[in-house]
């Protein structure tokens, strides 16, 4: 779905940051991908996606660590 529609952004490019690119806050956000930079109604939109993102993150890295411990 398109998050940010100034400038093109979707929820799939901000996920994609968050797993190639090690983005983890809104000014990272907002200098890769101008997200909340112009009209600035999907700020909220984006922390959101932004937030999900990185808590997958942590449950991704959080599973090799538990079934090493096991
Ligand atoms: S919708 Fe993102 S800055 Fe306007």
């Amino acid at each position: 779905m398109y998050v940010c529609l100034c400038h093109n952004v979707t929820d799939n490019d901000i996920r994609h940051l968050v797993r190639t690119e090690g983005v983890s806050s809104m000014r990272e956000l907002r200098n890769q991908l101008g997200v909340a930079t112009q009209c600035g109604k999907c700020a909220q939109c984006a922390r959101q996606v932004l937030n999900e993102a990185l808590a997958d993150m942590s449950a991704d890295a959080c599973c090799p660590s538990m079934m090493a411990a096991a």
